[in-house]
């Protein structure tokens, strides 16, 4: 039984990530601090340095990505004097340019988000999930986020017309058709790029945790057991705790070492809990060095 392992490092992800061998990294999920957020805790970086800010650090995530990995980055932009910031569209432009492919933008439709009215907009209820890869081709294991088909799809299949037999082509010409008896017999179907996710209030002792439902979700679709996860801003270390309860291994960095402590008393209090009982295992003691321990 091969062991699982969660490593946490306090310090500037800039810095941090050198320590990072080529090539390691099968899936990098992150949240770091949005533009003008948060000032008291993490500093606030302003929405026209954020690309600069950004960068040097893309880089390292580029270097350490596997060819076949991919990069979810969760972010969204504000709005200020009646304009939303372009910030986070210049950043997009801006990972382009330095190698990454832009394949795919995920949305996170936040279930519970703030109740609240502006003059000129509605409340902010979704933010965006932003997938790059070094490749057009990577690993995606689609079949892992399979949801149930639902419940309408049983009332529409006992009223089967002669069209729903064959395929049906849009009146408009587009090319689009369906062929509705094809969906007889499934019991799940693949989602949608739209992620409906509540945001979690438990007291995590950090304000902007994301739910543990976000990074599983992105674990599920592009790793497997044992391969090797990145949160180069873990904050409270939620996905530190996803991946070592989904086997996989972990690197966690943040810059605050108050978190840092926090991650390492959570994994260290877990750890018995955690692993089976009948394998090798690894313990993080409290000055962050790891023992492997024999299990018979
Ligand atoms: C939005 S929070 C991440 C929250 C995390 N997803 C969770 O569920 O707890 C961003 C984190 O980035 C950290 N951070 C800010 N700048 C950093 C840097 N340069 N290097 C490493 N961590 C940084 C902050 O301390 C903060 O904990």
């Amino acid at each position: 039984m091969k062991t699982i392992e969660t490593k946490i490092f306090q310090g500037d992800s800039k810095e941090i990530l050198k320590q990072l061998d080529d090539y390691s990294i099968d899936l990098i999920v992150t949240s770091p601090p949005y533009a003008d957020r948060r000032k008291q805790t993490y500093g606030g970086i302003k929405p026209e340095k954020y690309v600069d800010w950004f960068l040097p650090i893309s880089k390292e995530l580029l270097r350490v990505l596997k060819p076949t990995g991919t990069f979810i980055l969760n972010i969204k932009e504000k709005a200020e004097n009646g304009e939303r910031s372009t910030y986070v569209i210049e950043l997009i432009l801006a990972l382009r340019e330095q190698g990454w492919f832009w394949t795919e933008e995920f949305i996170w439709h936040k279930k519970n988000s703030y109740p609240g009215k502006w003059p000129n907009r509605f409340r902010d209820s979704w933010e965006r999930l932003l997938q790059f890869n070094k490749e057009k081709k990577f690993d995606m294991y689609q079949d892992e986020v399979k949801i149930p088909v639902g419940n309408w799809v049983k009332k529409r299949l006992n009223n089967l017309s002669n069209v729903d037999r064959e395929r049906d082509n849009a009146k408009n010409g587009s090319g689009f058709g369906k062929n509705v008896s094809n969906w007889v017999g499934r019991e799940t179907v693949y989602p949608t790029n739209v992620l409906y996710l509540a945001t979690e209030c438990n007291n995590k002792q950090h304000s902007a945790t994301f739910p543990s439902s976000l990074p599983e979700w992105f674990i599920k679709l592009f790793t497997k057991e044992h391969d090797w996860i990145l949160d180069p801003f873990v904050g409270s270390g939620t996905t530190l705790e996803v991946a070592r309860r989904m086997k996989r291994n972990s690197i966690g960095i943040d810059i605050v070492p108050e978190y840092v402590e926090m991650i390492k008393a959570k994994i260290y209090e877990k750890e018995f809990v955690l692993f089976e009982p009948k394998s090798d295992y690894k313990t993080l003691n409290k000055e962050n060095k790891w023992s492997t321990h024999k299990k018979d």
